[in-house]
């Protein structure tokens, strides 16, 4: 039977009909997929101890291309299957590990920025370093390589860690490298005070912590930084100044107890905003978790201060889905139903018991509030299916 869907009134984001709606496929702006395997573990410590006890040991074992290929195979179907239509990865230094990313990425269907992860200093040990000129060479190749294979969906970005672990010649090189090959670019910034504390001992001569970033030119209109919880009004203004974008990660920012992002100042500094799962120093691999954490994460502000003004499920919805695509400079081709745009769809069954009286109300409690993959019925990327998965049929 054909079922007719129709658009919302006044909205250019839910296509519904009887029980089910299609929304625009959720965007993860910011993830790591080298830390899927021991993801929902290890979120017993403050950030920078849990990088040198938990993180690195296991980045460096993805020099091993099958359990790279292994991790990476089920990240990229966990995420399909929890309706992650675009996914901006963090990889490992390893050059041929995350070319395997983007190939999964490809052959999965998922659109996929792909990031290999340059540090050059303050990394723990011998077994998890690169020198400046290895990650300079190896980020010209891996962008190459990529390029080279024509994925449709899959863009390289070039990946500074963060300023702790970049020395500032290996900054400007890649802030370089982005500019001549018009490339994304993120990293983490103002995540947890000690880490502030620690760039502004490695760089006395900038100003914030995001004038590190500037100063090496790695602040653009297709930039995205992740966290940003204790930046302040003047850092934010550089971020609307050059177009840079944020990627809000609540579930991250509470489980390693790194601080609570004003998201409503963040949205009065008119900042592109995105969401993020920040897997695995958030547990979840799953936006309608961020989602939900986000409007947590406002309530506990407003609980702080009554005169706090919280986000409302609307603006959540939309940072989970067009804010995200936004953030990512992908919104002239996915984040609603725009006439024109890629259909990055989910189809979302409406089982939701007799309490909401209005679609939107429906919407919220399907979509967010109680909902999980399990209402996700279907996933399309540039209107292809992508979930359920289908196996390749055998020649
Ligand atoms: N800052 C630098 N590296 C990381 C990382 O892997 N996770 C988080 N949450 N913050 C970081
Ligand atoms: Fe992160």
């Amino acid at each position: 039977p054909i079922i007719i869907f129709q658009l919302l009134p006044r909205r250019r984001d839910i296509l519904f009909c009887d029980h089910e709606f299609f929304m625009p496929g959720m965007v993860d702006t910011h993830i790591h997929a080298s830390q899927y395997s021991y993801a929902g573990t290890a979120l017993d410590m403050p950030l920078m101890q849990w990088l040198c006890t938990y993180t690195f040991p296991v980045e460096s074992r993805f020099k091993d291309l099958e359990f790279a290929q292994r991790v990476y195979t089920k990240v990229v179907k966990r995420t399909l299957r929890n309706g992650t239509t675009t996914a901006c990865y963090h990889a490992t230094i390893h050059t041929d590990a995350t070319l395997l990313l983007g190939q999964i990425a490809n052959d999965l269907g998922q659109r996929a920025l792909v990031g290999k992860v340059c540090m050059d200093r303050n990394n723990p040990a011998k077994y998890y370093k690169e020198t400046c000129q290895e990650s300079q060479e190896e980020t010209c190749r891996f962008i190459a390589e990529l390029l080279d294979k024509k994925y449709p969906l899959v863009k390289p970005v070039v990946t500074p860690r963060f300023a702790p672990t970049c020395t500032g010649a290996l900054l400007g090189q890649l802030g370089a490298i982005a500019k001549n090959n018009n490339l994304h670019i993120q990293s983490h910034i103002s995540e947890n005070a000690e880490e502030i504390k620690l760039v502004k001992d490695l760089f006395p001569e900038s100003k914030s912590y995001t004038d590190v970033y500037h100063k090496h030119n790695l602040l653009t209109d297709k930039t995205v930084m992740a966290h940003g919880c204790h930046l302040t009004d003047e850092e934010l203004t550089l971020f609307r100044e050059t177009g840079t974008s944020l990627s809000h990660c609540p579930n991250s920012n509470i489980s390693l107890c790194s601080g609570v992002l004003n998201v409503r100042n963040v949205l009065n500094h008119k900042v592109k905003l995105g969401l993020g799962t920040d897997v695995a120093g958030g547990y979840s691999a799953s936006i309608l978790d961020a989602l939900r954490r986000a409007l947590d994460s406002s309530k506990i502000l407003t609980i702080q201060d009554p005169g706090h003004e919280t986000l409302t499920f609307e603006e959540a919805f939309r940072i989970a889905t067009l804010g995200g695509s936004q953030a990512l400079s992908l919104d002239d081709q996915t984040g609603n139903f725009e006439v024109g745009k890629d259909f990055d769809a989910l189809r979302v069954n409406v089982t939701a018991p007799g309490g909401p009286i209005d679609l939107i109300q429906i919407i919220s409690v399907t979509s967010s509030s109680t909902g999980d993959d399990r209402n996700i019925v279907e996933v399309f990327v540039a209107g292809r299916k992508v979930v359920p998965f289908t196996e390749p049929k055998p020649e």
